[in-house]
Protein backbone atom coordinates (compact mmCIF):
# COMPACT_ATOMS: atom_id res chain seq x y z
CA UNK A 1 0.00 0.00 0.00
CA UNK A 2 1.34 3.23 -0.65
CA UNK A 3 -0.27 4.33 2.80
CA UNK A 4 1.24 1.43 5.12
CA UNK A 5 -0.04 3.42 7.86
CA UNK A 6 -3.63 2.75 6.38
CA UNK A 7 -2.92 -1.08 6.42
CA UNK A 8 -4.63 -2.78 3.33
CA UNK A 9 -6.72 -0.02 1.76
CA UNK A 10 -4.72 -0.19 -1.72
CA UNK A 11 -7.13 -0.27 -4.86
CA UNK A 12 -5.56 -3.49 -5.68
CA UNK A 13 -6.16 -5.32 -2.99
CA UNK A 14 -9.34 -7.95 -3.52
CA UNK A 15 -12.08 -7.67 -0.89
CA UNK A 16 -9.71 -5.15 0.92
CA UNK A 17 -12.79 -3.17 2.26
CA UNK A 18 -14.03 -6.56 4.24
CA UNK A 19 -10.61 -7.55 6.00
CA UNK A 20 -9.95 -4.19 6.95
CA UNK A 21 -13.50 -4.27 8.94
CA UNK A 22 -12.02 -7.04 10.24
CA UNK A 23 -13.60 -10.11 9.13
CA UNK A 24 -16.47 -11.80 10.93
CA UNK A 25 -15.11 -12.86 13.65
CA UNK A 26 -12.64 -11.14 16.53
CA UNK A 27 -12.07 -8.63 18.11
CA UNK A 28 -10.90 -5.40 17.68
CA UNK A 29 -8.07 -3.48 19.88
CA UNK A 30 -6.36 -0.59 20.42
CA UNK A 31 -2.72 0.62 21.55
CA UNK A 32 -2.06 3.80 22.75
CA UNK A 33 1.06 4.37 23.72
CA UNK A 34 2.20 1.48 20.70
CA UNK A 35 5.73 2.86 19.63
CA UNK A 36 7.18 2.77 23.12
CA UNK A 37 9.90 0.09 24.68
CA UNK A 38 6.18 -1.88 26.07
CA UNK A 39 3.97 -0.51 22.95
CA UNK A 40 6.18 -2.51 20.39
CA UNK A 41 6.10 -5.97 22.29
CA UNK A 42 2.44 -5.51 23.24
CA UNK A 43 1.68 -4.77 19.33
CA UNK A 44 3.76 -7.81 18.36
CA UNK A 45 2.05 -10.30 20.55
CA UNK A 46 -1.38 -9.04 20.04
CA UNK A 47 -0.97 -9.59 16.46
CA UNK A 48 -0.01 -13.15 17.28
CA UNK A 49 -3.61 -13.18 18.98
CA UNK A 50 -5.89 -15.33 17.46
CA UNK A 51 -8.90 -13.27 19.07
CA UNK A 52 -8.13 -9.83 17.41
CA UNK A 53 -9.48 -9.16 14.29
CA UNK A 54 -8.60 -5.98 13.78
CA UNK A 55 -5.38 -3.87 15.88
CA UNK A 56 -4.98 -0.45 15.66
CA UNK A 57 -1.88 0.99 16.72
CA UNK A 58 -1.71 5.11 18.47
CA UNK A 59 0.75 6.67 19.72
CA UNK A 60 2.19 10.44 18.87
CA UNK A 61 5.39 9.41 17.81
CA UNK A 62 6.66 6.78 14.94
CA UNK A 63 3.88 4.71 14.72
CA UNK A 64 3.63 4.39 10.67
CA UNK A 65 6.95 2.21 11.14
CA UNK A 66 6.05 -0.05 13.94
CA UNK A 67 2.55 -0.72 11.67
CA UNK A 68 4.61 -1.04 8.38
CA UNK A 69 6.58 -3.73 9.88
CA UNK A 70 3.97 -5.58 12.36
CA UNK A 71 1.41 -5.74 9.53
CA UNK A 72 3.95 -7.92 7.47
CA UNK A 73 3.24 -10.82 10.12
CA UNK A 74 1.07 -13.45 8.55
CA UNK A 75 -1.57 -13.95 10.97
CA UNK A 76 -5.09 -12.71 11.36
CA UNK A 77 -5.14 -9.44 12.66
CA UNK A 78 -5.61 -6.62 10.25
CA UNK A 79 -3.31 -3.37 11.34
CA UNK A 80 -3.61 0.13 10.94
CA UNK A 81 -1.27 2.51 12.45
CA UNK A 82 -2.48 6.33 13.48
CA UNK A 83 0.29 9.27 14.62
CA UNK A 84 -0.85 11.97 16.59
CA UNK A 85 -3.89 13.47 18.54
CA UNK A 86 -5.87 14.42 15.73
CA UNK A 87 -6.25 10.45 14.49
CA UNK A 88 -6.69 9.50 18.08
CA UNK A 89 -10.17 9.43 17.54
CA UNK A 90 -9.98 7.63 14.31
CA UNK A 91 -8.16 4.98 16.53
CA UNK A 92 -10.53 4.36 18.99
CA UNK A 93 -13.52 4.42 16.92
CA UNK A 94 -14.97 0.38 16.62
CA UNK A 95 -12.65 -0.71 19.18
CA UNK A 96 -14.04 -3.35 22.39
CA UNK A 97 -10.69 -3.13 24.17
CA UNK A 98 -8.22 -0.61 24.74
CA UNK A 99 -4.58 -1.34 26.20
CA UNK A 100 -2.54 1.84 27.32
CA UNK A 101 0.65 1.80 28.12
CA UNK A 102 1.21 5.55 26.88
CA UNK A 103 3.28 7.96 29.23
CA UNK A 104 7.13 8.03 30.96
CA UNK A 105 8.56 5.37 32.31
CA UNK A 106 11.06 5.84 35.71
CA UNK A 107 14.83 6.35 35.98
CA UNK A 108 16.97 4.82 38.85
CA UNK A 109 16.11 6.86 41.88
CA UNK A 110 12.20 7.51 41.13
CA UNK A 111 9.40 6.49 42.17
CA UNK A 112 6.29 5.70 40.38
CA UNK A 113 4.43 8.58 41.89
CA UNK A 114 7.09 10.73 40.48
CA UNK A 115 6.09 10.19 36.74
CA UNK A 116 2.32 11.44 38.00
CA UNK A 117 3.08 15.21 36.76
CA UNK A 118 3.55 13.91 33.11
CA UNK A 119 1.71 11.05 32.98
CA UNK A 120 -1.58 12.15 34.57
CA UNK A 121 -2.00 14.89 31.39
CA UNK A 122 -1.55 11.73 28.90
CA UNK A 123 -3.85 9.50 30.62
CA UNK A 124 -6.61 12.36 31.05
CA UNK A 125 -6.28 13.40 27.09
CA UNK A 126 -6.99 9.50 26.07
CA UNK A 127 -9.76 8.62 28.74
CA UNK A 128 -11.45 12.03 26.78
CA UNK A 129 -10.88 10.41 23.47
CA UNK A 130 -12.58 6.76 25.23
CA UNK A 131 -15.31 8.47 26.67
CA UNK A 132 -16.26 10.02 23.45
CA UNK A 133 -15.19 7.36 20.94
CA UNK A 134 -15.70 3.73 22.83
CA UNK A 135 -17.51 4.27 25.75
CA UNK A 136 -18.84 0.90 26.06
CA UNK A 137 -14.78 -0.63 25.70
CA UNK A 138 -13.15 -2.54 28.60
CA UNK A 139 -9.78 -0.23 29.52
CA UNK A 140 -6.55 -2.03 30.35
CA UNK A 141 -4.95 0.86 31.91
CA UNK A 142 -0.81 0.14 32.63
CA UNK A 143 0.39 3.89 32.70
CA UNK A 144 2.24 4.44 35.89
CA UNK A 145 1.49 5.52 38.45
CA UNK A 146 -1.34 3.20 37.92
CA UNK A 147 -2.77 4.01 41.65
CA UNK A 148 -3.67 7.47 40.93
CA UNK A 149 -4.10 6.98 37.13
CA UNK A 150 -6.94 4.66 37.05
CA UNK A 151 -8.83 6.97 39.75
CA UNK A 152 -8.27 9.44 37.09
CA UNK A 153 -10.00 7.33 34.25
CA UNK A 154 -12.62 6.95 36.67
CA UNK A 155 -13.38 10.66 36.90
CA UNK A 156 -12.87 11.60 33.89
CA UNK A 157 -15.56 8.74 32.77
CA UNK A 158 -17.61 10.43 35.00
CA UNK A 159 -17.25 13.63 33.98
CA UNK A 160 -18.12 12.05 30.54
CA UNK A 161 -21.04 10.49 31.69
CA UNK A 162 -20.03 7.11 30.74
CA UNK A 163 -18.32 5.65 33.42
CA UNK A 164 -19.01 2.13 34.09
CA UNK A 165 -16.40 1.04 36.61
CA UNK A 166 -16.65 -2.95 35.68
CA UNK A 167 -14.83 -2.04 32.20
CA UNK A 168 -11.86 0.28 34.23
CA UNK A 169 -9.37 -2.14 34.79
CA UNK A 170 -5.70 -1.85 36.34
CA UNK A 171 -2.88 -3.85 35.37
CA UNK A 172 -1.23 -5.54 38.17
CA UNK A 173 -0.47 -8.74 36.06
CA UNK A 174 3.22 -8.42 36.44
CA UNK A 175 2.88 -8.31 40.05
CA UNK A 176 1.54 -12.08 39.63
CA UNK A 177 3.81 -13.04 36.88
CA UNK A 178 6.52 -11.92 39.06
CA UNK A 179 5.04 -13.55 42.15
CA UNK A 180 4.57 -16.62 40.78
CA UNK A 181 8.42 -16.75 39.29
CA UNK A 182 10.15 -15.59 42.54
CA UNK A 183 7.79 -17.85 44.57
CA UNK A 184 8.68 -21.13 42.19
CA UNK A 185 12.33 -20.65 42.42
CA UNK A 186 12.10 -20.38 46.28
CA UNK A 187 10.30 -24.10 45.85
CA UNK A 188 11.87 -25.44 43.35
CA UNK A 189 8.74 -24.96 41.19
CA UNK A 190 8.02 -24.85 37.67
CA UNK A 191 6.70 -21.34 37.22
CA UNK A 192 3.79 -22.59 35.65
CA UNK A 193 2.30 -24.85 38.04
CA UNK A 194 2.12 -21.70 40.68
CA UNK A 195 -0.33 -19.37 41.54
CA UNK A 196 0.19 -16.27 43.83
CA UNK A 197 -2.51 -13.77 44.27
CA UNK A 198 -1.02 -10.12 44.36
CA UNK A 199 -3.62 -7.30 46.32
CA UNK A 200 -3.41 -3.77 47.37
CA UNK A 201 -2.32 -1.90 44.45
CA UNK A 202 0.94 -1.60 41.93
CA UNK A 203 4.23 0.52 43.72
CA UNK A 204 6.02 -0.28 46.80
CA UNK A 205 4.31 -1.59 49.41
CA UNK A 206 1.19 -1.01 48.02
CA UNK A 207 1.80 -4.38 46.23
CA UNK A 208 0.63 -7.20 48.51
CA UNK A 209 1.67 -10.74 47.71
CA UNK A 210 -0.59 -13.43 49.56
CA UNK A 211 2.14 -16.27 49.94
CA UNK A 212 -0.53 -17.65 52.78
CA UNK A 213 -3.03 -18.18 49.45
CA UNK A 214 -0.55 -19.53 46.92
CA UNK A 215 -1.23 -22.56 44.79
CA UNK A 216 -0.38 -25.49 45.06
CA UNK A 217 -0.51 -25.01 49.40
CA UNK A 218 2.77 -24.75 50.78
CA UNK A 219 4.41 -22.72 53.85
CA UNK A 220 7.09 -20.13 53.71
CA UNK A 221 9.50 -19.81 57.02
CA UNK A 222 9.87 -16.12 57.96
CA UNK A 223 13.03 -15.37 55.98
CA UNK A 224 11.17 -16.41 52.97
CA UNK A 225 8.19 -14.58 53.63
CA UNK A 226 10.75 -11.17 53.86
CA UNK A 227 13.07 -12.23 51.03
CA UNK A 228 9.91 -12.83 48.97
CA UNK A 229 7.70 -9.80 49.72
CA UNK A 230 10.25 -7.46 49.43
CA UNK A 231 11.76 -8.75 46.42
CA UNK A 232 8.02 -9.05 44.35
CA UNK A 233 7.06 -5.10 45.88
CA UNK A 234 11.15 -3.97 44.29
CA UNK A 235 10.47 -6.20 41.30
CA UNK A 236 9.89 -2.95 39.45
CA UNK A 237 13.01 -1.38 40.22
CA UNK A 238 15.12 -4.35 40.39
CA UNK A 239 14.30 -3.98 36.53
CA UNK A 240 15.01 0.06 36.89
CA UNK A 241 18.17 -0.59 38.35
CA UNK A 242 19.53 -3.01 35.99
CA UNK A 243 18.25 -1.02 32.78
CA UNK A 244 20.57 2.17 34.45
CA UNK A 245 18.28 4.66 33.02
CA UNK A 246 17.22 3.17 29.93
CA UNK A 247 13.50 2.90 31.50
CA UNK A 248 11.87 0.10 33.27
CA UNK A 249 9.97 -3.22 32.36
CA UNK A 250 9.15 -3.64 29.07
CA UNK A 251 9.49 -7.05 27.85
CA UNK A 252 7.73 -8.98 30.86
CA UNK A 253 4.95 -6.22 30.79
CA UNK A 254 4.35 -6.57 27.15
CA UNK A 255 4.15 -10.43 28.26
CA UNK A 256 2.00 -9.46 31.11
CA UNK A 257 -0.34 -7.12 29.61
CA UNK A 258 -1.57 -9.73 26.46
CA UNK A 259 -1.33 -12.57 29.35
CA UNK A 260 -4.37 -10.15 31.03
CA UNK A 261 -5.97 -8.43 27.69
CA UNK A 262 -6.38 -12.49 26.08
CA UNK A 263 -8.06 -13.11 29.46
CA UNK A 264 -10.12 -9.78 28.79
CA UNK A 265 -11.18 -11.48 25.26
CA UNK A 266 -11.70 -14.64 26.41
CA UNK A 267 -14.29 -13.40 28.67
CA UNK A 268 -15.73 -10.98 25.90
CA UNK A 269 -16.17 -14.19 24.04
CA UNK A 270 -18.01 -15.76 27.19
CA UNK A 271 -15.46 -18.28 28.41
CA UNK A 272 -16.57 -18.83 31.98
CA UNK A 273 -14.55 -19.01 34.64
CA UNK A 274 -11.80 -16.31 33.93
CA UNK A 275 -10.42 -14.27 37.02
CA UNK A 276 -7.34 -12.57 37.32
CA UNK A 277 -5.66 -10.03 39.97
CA UNK A 278 -6.41 -6.34 38.79
CA UNK A 279 -6.76 -2.90 40.05
CA UNK A 280 -10.41 -2.17 40.07
CA UNK A 281 -13.43 0.06 41.59
CA UNK A 282 -13.56 -2.05 44.82
CA UNK A 283 -16.25 -2.92 48.06
CA UNK A 284 -12.98 -5.36 49.46
CA UNK A 285 -11.63 -2.46 51.81
CA UNK A 286 -13.15 0.61 52.86
CA UNK A 287 -10.65 2.32 49.46
CA UNK A 288 -12.28 3.36 46.35
CA UNK A 289 -9.86 1.00 44.10
CA UNK A 290 -8.08 -1.75 45.40
CA UNK A 291 -6.59 -5.07 43.65
CA UNK A 292 -7.77 -8.29 44.51
CA UNK A 293 -8.71 -11.08 42.14
CA UNK A 294 -11.48 -10.43 40.09
CA UNK A 295 -14.37 -12.78 37.49
CA UNK A 296 -14.05 -11.14 34.45
CA UNK A 297 -16.70 -11.52 31.94
CA UNK A 298 -18.39 -9.91 28.76
CA UNK A 299 -19.04 -6.83 30.95
CA UNK A 300 -15.66 -6.74 31.97
CA UNK A 301 -15.28 -7.23 35.92
CA UNK A 302 -17.67 -9.02 36.32
CA UNK A 303 -17.11 -9.75 40.49
CA UNK A 304 -15.19 -8.82 42.44
CA UNK A 305 -13.67 -11.24 45.25
CA UNK A 306 -12.97 -10.51 48.94
CA UNK A 307 -9.13 -11.05 50.23
CA UNK A 308 -9.62 -14.42 51.67
CA UNK A 309 -8.01 -15.12 55.17
CA UNK A 310 -4.60 -13.38 55.85
CA UNK A 311 -1.98 -14.48 58.52
CA UNK A 312 -0.11 -11.87 60.44
CA UNK A 313 2.27 -10.19 58.24
CA UNK A 314 -0.37 -10.14 55.47
CA UNK A 315 -2.39 -8.13 57.93
CA UNK A 316 0.18 -6.04 58.79
CA UNK A 317 1.10 -6.06 55.08
CA UNK A 318 -2.60 -4.57 54.11
CA UNK A 319 -2.47 -1.85 56.63
CA UNK A 320 0.76 -0.05 54.89
CA UNK A 321 -0.73 -0.32 51.65
CA UNK A 322 -3.81 0.70 52.68
CA UNK A 323 -2.18 4.17 54.18
CA UNK A 324 -0.35 4.81 51.21
CA UNK A 325 -2.87 3.45 48.58
CA UNK A 326 -5.43 5.75 50.00
CA UNK A 327 -3.00 9.02 49.29
CA UNK A 328 -2.32 7.97 46.09
CA UNK A 329 -6.30 7.15 45.14
CA UNK A 330 -7.04 11.00 46.01
CA UNK A 331 -4.04 12.99 44.14
CA UNK A 332 -5.76 11.26 41.09
CA UNK A 333 -9.27 12.26 41.82
CA UNK A 334 -8.30 15.56 42.78
CA UNK A 335 -6.37 16.18 39.84
CA UNK A 336 -9.67 15.52 37.24
CA UNK A 337 -12.14 17.49 40.24
CA UNK A 338 -10.05 20.77 41.09
P1 LIG B 1 8.27 4.39 26.66
O1 LIG B 1 8.71 5.79 26.90
O2 LIG B 1 9.23 3.44 26.06
O3 LIG B 1 6.97 4.39 25.76
C1 LIG B 1 5.88 5.21 26.04
C2 LIG B 1 5.21 5.58 24.74
O4 LIG B 1 4.11 6.43 25.04
C3 LIG B 1 6.14 6.36 23.77
O5 LIG B 1 6.16 5.74 22.50
C4 LIG B 1 5.49 7.74 23.71
O6 LIG B 1 5.61 8.37 22.45
C5 LIG B 1 4.04 7.38 24.02
N1 LIG B 1 3.25 8.56 24.40
C6 LIG B 1 3.64 9.63 25.12
N2 LIG B 1 2.62 10.51 25.20
C7 LIG B 1 1.57 9.96 24.53
C8 LIG B 1 0.25 10.37 24.26
N3 LIG B 1 -0.22 11.54 24.68
N4 LIG B 1 -0.53 9.55 23.53
C9 LIG B 1 -0.07 8.36 23.09
N5 LIG B 1 1.17 7.91 23.32
C10 LIG B 1 1.98 8.71 24.02
O7 LIG B 1 7.73 3.83 28.08
P2 LIG B 1 7.37 2.30 28.45
O8 LIG B 1 8.57 1.63 29.00
O9 LIG B 1 6.64 1.68 27.31
O10 LIG B 1 6.37 2.54 29.69
C11 LIG B 1 5.12 3.14 29.49
C12 LIG B 1 4.39 3.32 30.81
O11 LIG B 1 4.04 2.04 31.38
C13 LIG B 1 5.18 4.03 31.89
O12 LIG B 1 4.35 4.95 32.57
C14 LIG B 1 5.61 2.92 32.82
O13 LIG B 1 5.88 3.37 34.12
C15 LIG B 1 4.41 2.03 32.76
N6 LIG B 1 4.59 0.64 33.18
C16 LIG B 1 3.60 0.06 33.90
C17 LIG B 1 3.71 -1.25 34.31
C18 LIG B 1 2.61 -1.92 35.07
O14 LIG B 1 2.84 -2.99 35.64
N7 LIG B 1 1.40 -1.40 35.11
C19 LIG B 1 4.87 -1.98 33.99
C20 LIG B 1 5.87 -1.37 33.26
C21 LIG B 1 5.73 -0.04 32.86
C1 LIG C 1 7.03 -2.28 36.97
O1 LIG C 1 6.51 -2.76 37.97
O2 LIG C 1 7.97 -2.84 36.37
C2 LIG C 1 6.50 -0.99 36.39
O3 LIG C 1 5.55 -0.42 37.24
C3 LIG C 1 7.57 -0.04 35.99
C4 LIG C 1 8.31 0.57 37.15
O4 LIG C 1 8.46 1.80 37.17
O5 LIG C 1 8.77 -0.16 38.03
Amino acid sequence: PSNPQMGLEHPILRQADCRAKGGASGFKVAILGAAGGIGQPLALLMKMNPLVSVLHLYDVVNTPGVTADISHMDTGAVVRGFLGQQQLESALTGMDLIIIPAGVPRKPGMTRDDLFNINAGIVKTLCEGIAKCCPNAIVNLISNPVNSTVPIAAEVFKKAGTYDPKKLLGVTTLDVVRANTFVAEVLGLDPRDVSVPVVGGHAGVTILPLLSQVKPPCSFTPEETEYLTKRIQDGGTEVVQAKAGAGSATLSMAYAAVKFADACLRALRGDAGIVECAFVASEVTELPFFASRVRLGRQGAEEVYQLGPLNEYERLGLEKAKKELEASIQKGISFIKK
